[in-house]
This record gives structure tokens, C-alpha cells and sequence, in this order.
């Protein structure tokens, strides 16, 4: 994953390209995340052992994870973007992320994104699309905010508890290069 961008300080808040030795920070806060089973696919989150995995994998070295610390240099957020393999999609990545509950409605979520976004354009990246739950309003407003748009609903998506809920379709086309 070695990335041309390296380090941003924003705040309180560092934002830093996710090296091999943050595995468990990375697995600590899917498993949080994954542990509210409102927002992300996962209901418990991956081991260090297997976020390492998926990152030596080779279908993963193109892929953008960026993680945000903060002044105690603890992680607290991150966001992964990750490009297609098939030649046809190499210009298209997936978007996920999420920010522990203690820093939310901070304004992390939105800072993270924008730098996300530009590392995606600066490596070539024409297009980035995400899946979001329908009740997930936060996610929505802060992809909307950052220049996503809805491109499609699957209706009742999603089951779990007895609830159903759809997941809404987003992307976002490099701005720069939206008349090709
Ligand atoms: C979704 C998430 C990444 C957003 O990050 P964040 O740091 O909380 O968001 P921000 O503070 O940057 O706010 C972004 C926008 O969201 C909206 N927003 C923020 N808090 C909100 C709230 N409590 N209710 C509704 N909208 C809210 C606002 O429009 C805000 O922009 P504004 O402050 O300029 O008006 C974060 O809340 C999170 O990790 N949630 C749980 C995991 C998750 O949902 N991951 C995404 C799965 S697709």
C-alpha cells in the first residue's frame, strides 16, 4: 500500500496512509463499529491477523486506507477506498468508513473523505461508489455534502432482527473529469 501522500495535520486530528503494524487498531475499530450492527455489513469485526491478510493480499495493494488518530495517537476513524482488478473497472473503487461513536458529528467524517477523494483522483480513480443503509441519515448527508449523488435503491437489502432496510447506491465522478 505504499501511497504517494503521506501525513496531513488537521486539528487535533492526524490523518495517516494505514501501515502493515496498524492492523489491530484497524480490527478494533471495525469490531466497534460492526458491534452497533446499524451501519457496516459486518456484524463482529475481522482479527489483526486477518485485516493483514486482506491487506498482503494482491488485490488489496492498490487500495487507499487511511487512518485517523488522535492527539493521544489513537485511532479513531478510517476510510477505505478500493479500486477494481479487472482492467475494464481499474478506474472505479468502492468506498467505506467509519469514525468511533466518541467523534462523530465532528466534522472527522467530512475531512477524512476530502483527503480520501483527492488521493483517490491523484492515483487515477474516475469514479468512487458506495452502498449505505437507508436509515444510516448521517452517512447520506455527509456523502451528499461531499458531492455524492443517489444513483439507485435495493430494496430490503438488509435483514437482521426482524427489520428490513434498503441500501441506497452512491458515487461520485472525478469532478475534473466529468465531460470525458
Ligand atoms: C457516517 C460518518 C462516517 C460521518 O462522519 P462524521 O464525522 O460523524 O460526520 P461529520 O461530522 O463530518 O458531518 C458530516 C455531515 O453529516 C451530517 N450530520 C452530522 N451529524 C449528524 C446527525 N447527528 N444527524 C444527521 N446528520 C448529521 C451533517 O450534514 C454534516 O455536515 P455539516 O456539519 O456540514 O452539516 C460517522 O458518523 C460514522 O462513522 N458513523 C458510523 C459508521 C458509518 O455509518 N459508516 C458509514 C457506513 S456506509
Amino acid at each position: 500500500m505504499s501511497t504517494p501522500w503521506g501525513c496531513f495535520m488537521m486539528g487535533e486530528m492526524t490523518i495517516k496512509r494505514a501501515e502493515p503494524d496498524d492492523e489491530v487498531s484497524m480490527a478494533q475499530m471495525l469490531d466497534v463499529v460492526a458491534r452497533e450492527e446499524k451501519y457496516i455489513g459486518l456484524l463482529v469485526g475481522p482479527t489483526p491477523d486477518e485485516v493483514r491478510a486482506y491487506w498482503e493480499q494482491p488485490t488489496s495493494q492498490n487500495n487507499i486506507v487511511l487512518i485517523a488518530f488522535d492527539d493521544d495517537d489513537q485511532a479513531i476513524g478510517w476510510v477505505n477506498i478500493d479500486p477494481g482488478n479487472l482492467e475494464i473497472f481499474r478506474h472505479v473503487a468502492g468506498l467505506g468508513m467509519g469514525i468511533l461513536p466518541a467523534h462523530r458529528g465532528k466534522g472527522l467524517g467530512t475531512r477524512l473523505m476530502n483527503v480520501a477523494m483527492d488521493a483517490a483522483w491523484d492515483l487515477g480513480i474516475e469514479r468512487i461508489e458506495l452502498r449505505v443503509y437507508a436509515s444510516n441519515i448521517r452517512a447520506i448527508k455527509l456523502y451528499e455534502k461531499v458531492g455524492f449523488v443517489l444513483e439507485g435503491v435495493e430494496r430490503q437489502a438488509r435483514f437482521l432482527h426482524g427489520n428490513w432496510d434498503d441500501i441506497t447506491n452512491m458515487a461520485i465522478l472525478n469532478p475534473d473529469h466529468m465531460d470525458k
